[in-house]
């Protein structure tokens, strides 16, 4: 059986987690130190240098997150907007991003306040209407960038569909999958090359870890660059905040699915209230 088979709740408890060998723990021990020792040769021979490289509670987090979303790599970052920041790191001026106009407002922030001024040329696009992402898609692009549901408007885009017009187009084909998490949708089926997560919301749980995370569909070039850029850059989270992550991941498929059965029994109820006009979400 391999990783890819396990069902979502085993993964969910196991990835990214071996008995320690030294001591059998079954949660593995949160390794604060930030320099590894080398050996009698001066390598590195087990694969830990300085922890801003690589931590081994940050490789547990990001084994456990690339099984959970059915990639071949992770990098985890110390926020989502430093997750999304490394993606838009991959550019050079003058490239095209072609993003949805409903995306978490800190990501259009980003881009207008920030990118912009480093040469990107930004566009948005309502991605819930073809015609216009046909048309948004026309001229080459280097990213496009979706996010479904959205927030706050929980808006939702065909994945499949917007994955094939990015390819078309030249991009890569990025989704922030922060509201749906891998429980409920795993974008890297319907074509998507790189996942993102605010790991500060579901994955964390308990609003008391700040976190993020780029998921990878293959091995490559792309993998490559977003780690050089994690290890260059230095956006990395703390161990203790890995160690957090991954212990909220434990009950993410049953948190989900409460946070669902909530959400929809509010929405329903909402939804026959004289007073209320609208209710975002719902059929
Ligand atoms: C959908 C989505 N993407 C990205 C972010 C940014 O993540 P963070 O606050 O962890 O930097 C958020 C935060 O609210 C979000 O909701």
């Amino acid at each position: 059986m391999t990783k890819r088979d396990l069902r979502i709740e085993t993964a969910c408890v196991h990835s990214g987690r071996e008995p320690d060998p030294t001591t059998g723990a079954v949660v593995p021990p949160l390794y604060l130190s930030t320099t590894y020792e080398r050996d009698a040769e001066g390598g590195w021979a087990r694969g830990f240098k300085y922890t801003r490289y690589t931590n081994p509670t940050r490789v547990s987090l990001e084994e456990c997150l690339t099984t959970l979303e059915g990639g071949a790599g992770a990098c985890a970052f110390s926020s989502g907007m430093a997750a999304a920041h490394a993606v838009f790191q991959l550019l050079k001026p003058g490239d095209r991003v072609v993003v949805s106009a409903d995306a978490y407002h800190g990501v259009h922030r980003l881009l207008d306040e920030t990118m912009q001024q480093w040469g990107l040329v930004v566009e948005y696009a309502d991605f819930s209407d073809d015609s216009a992402l046909t048309r948004a898609l026309q001229q080459p692009a280097r990213v496009v960038w979706a996010e479904t549901p959205s927030n706050p408007l929980l808006k939702l885009c065909d994945l499949a569909a917007v994955a094939a017009h990015a390819h078309r187009a030249g991009a890569l084909a990025v989704c922030d999958n922060t509201f749906a998490t891998p429980v409920l949708q795993r974008p890297f089926e319907s074509g998507f090359d790189v996942v993102m997560h605010s790991s500060t919301k579901y994955f964390g749980g308990h609003s008391d870890v700040l976190g993020g995370a780029l998921i990878v569909r293959e091995d490559g070039e792309t993998l490559e660059r977003l780690r050089a850029l994690q290890a260059s850059a230095g956006a990395v989270p703390a161990p203790f905040d890995c160690y957090q992550i991954l212990r909220g991941l434990a009950t993410l498929p049953l948190r989900v699915r409460a946070q669902s059965a909530n959400a929809l029994a509010l929405a329903e109820w909402l939804a026959g209230q004289a007073r209320v006009s609208r209710v975002h979400g719902t059929a």
